[in-house]
């Protein structure tokens, strides 16, 4: 991972949140690049789920939630994780990923008293400086409590959501109420969630916040097998979109005791990262435990009648859950290339053109009054219709390596020749082969390229 993420750094990619006071562990801040790639990422999945379906709405709930919402839920109780500290060098660690990374064992779900009987049983050490002597394993809940307003008490506590369904399902009486829609149908989010999580690194791999894509698809549980294979076949879809190289993911099931505490499946897509195969995206068969949950501890009753059959149920969930920052970072990890052009190393990002934060960069061969006049020109009009950049730094070498490294599928460069016949040279970022194209043609040649 070492070179990937220099290069996030190097580039704008990705930054150590709050860097000039020492950083804050686990935090990251999307630079201008990451920001541009998260977001076409983000667009992509909002056009493909929802703007493009009738049976899909979306909603941006409150990120602050009342503890009765993660009490229903199960959060307040489930939603845990296993911590192990060594007494020796007082590291703190996840038991969980202490076991995964030392004895390739599935835990997730497991109690604290297994874990610690697998740590002990397999004498497994402190990561850091390899001691035996560990402390028990604790679990911990992972949501983020806060505070409303200035008096400190009970009546005051709320938690940051530590997921996005919560918000959906706040929101599922309201979109029964106004906007027409008829099971089966869902409700999209897509925003931040918050987690008081133990990490071990990994870039942007595992933060304490991060950028979540989720829906609830709200079912009759009749036939949830089926609306659940049909789901993956659309996950599977979205993963060759914006170009996963198919090779690098798979499905995986999780196996009973390792599933969470609202689900009957869950099947999770995974990548192969540097450090080995780790969850991408997850979809889960949460059945009626939210809703019905939801309605029992507010009183409300959240049933829907089917006006045809007249029948009435409190609606299953199934839930596609997409990881955003995670999949960013995995998208950089998977389009990272090093590749030896005479006799030195190129580095560049070989995106999919419709991910790609910049499509194109326009750039005059040299310093020159007339060459840089031109390449504006050129730019102005670019710009209008796809993200485009303008570099005169004037070493044409360094300009070519900059856009590589961001992942730009086309540079054109003005040279001395364009003054003369108004012809350009595009020059593809894969293959680095170059062709002339009159500065007329430009915008047609792109569309063909990149729409
Ligand atoms: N509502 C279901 C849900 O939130 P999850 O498996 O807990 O499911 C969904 O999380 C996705 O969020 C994961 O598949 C992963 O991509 C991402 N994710 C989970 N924890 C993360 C963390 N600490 N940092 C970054 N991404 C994370």
């Amino acid at each position: 991972m070492e070179p990937i993420i220099a290069l996030c750094k190097r580039r704008g990619f990705l930054y150590p949140s709050s860097e000039i006071y020492g950083g804050l562990a686990n935090t990251w801040d999307f630079g201008h690049y990451g920001t541009l790639l998260k977001n076409n990422l983000r667009d992509m999945w909002w056009k493909k789920f929802v703007l493009q379906r009738s049976d899909m709405v979306g909603v941006d709930a409150s990120t602050i939630l009342p503890p009765r919402v993660w009490e229903a839920s199960g959060h307040l109780t489930g939603f845990n994780d296993a911590l192990i500290d060594c007494k020796n060098c007082h590291f703190r660690t996840r038991a969980d990923h202490l076991i995964e990374d030392k004895i390739d064992q599935k835990v997730e779900g497991l109690t604290a008293q297994e874990l610690t009987n697998i740590i002990k049983k397999n004498k497994l050490g402190c990561p850091k400086c390899g001691s035996k002597e560990l402390t028990d394993v604790r679990k911990f809940n992972l949501l983020f409590e806060t505070k409303i307003g200035i008096i400190d008490s009970d009546k005051s506590k709320a938690y940051l959501r530590g997921e996005l369904a919560q918000g959906i399902f706040m929101n599922y009486k309201n979109a029964l109420d106004t906007l027409r829609v008829k099971i089966p149908f869902g409700i999209a989010q897509q925003g931040k969630v918050f987690r008081n999580e133990i990490t071990m690194g990994q870039g942007a791999f595992r933060t304490l916040e991060f950028d979540l894509m989720e829906f609830e698809y709200f079912i009759n549980p009749k036939n949830w097998e089926k609306i659940f294979a049909y789901w993956q076949k659309e996950m599977w879809q979205y993963a060759l979109d914006i170009g996963l190289t198919t090779e690098r993911i798979r499905w995986r099931e999780h196996a009973e005791f390792e599933r969470s505490f609202y689900s009957k499946k869950t099947v999770d897509v995974e990548y192969r990262f540097p450090f080995g195969f780790k969850e991408l995206w997850g979809i889960a068969y949460r059945t009626d435990h939210d809703l019905k949950n939801h309605s029992l501890k507010s009183g409300v009753s959240l049933s829907y009648k089917d006006i045809k059959t007249g029948e009435e149920y409190i609606p299953h969930v199934i839930e596609p859950t997409f990881g955003l920052s995670r999949l960013t970072m995995a998208i950089i990890v998977d389009s990272y290339q090093e590749e030896v052009v005479n006799g030195k190393t190129r580095v560049f990002l070989k995106l999919n053109s419709k991910i790609a934060p910049i499509k194109v960069a326009v750039f005059p061969l040299q310093k020159d009054d007339n060459l840089n006049i031109y390449a504006r020109k050129i730019y102005e009009e670019v710009k209008l219709r796809f993200t485009c950049e303008f570099d005169d730094a004037g070493n044409i070498g360094k300009m070519y390596r900059r856009q590589d490294e961001i992942g730009t599928p086309y540079c054109v460069t003005i040279d001395y020749e364009t003054l003369k016949d108004d012809a350009v040279t595009v020059r593809v970022r894969d293959s680095m082969k170059q062709e002339r194209v009159h500065a007329s043609k430009l915008l047609e040649f792109f569309g063909t390229n990149l729409d």
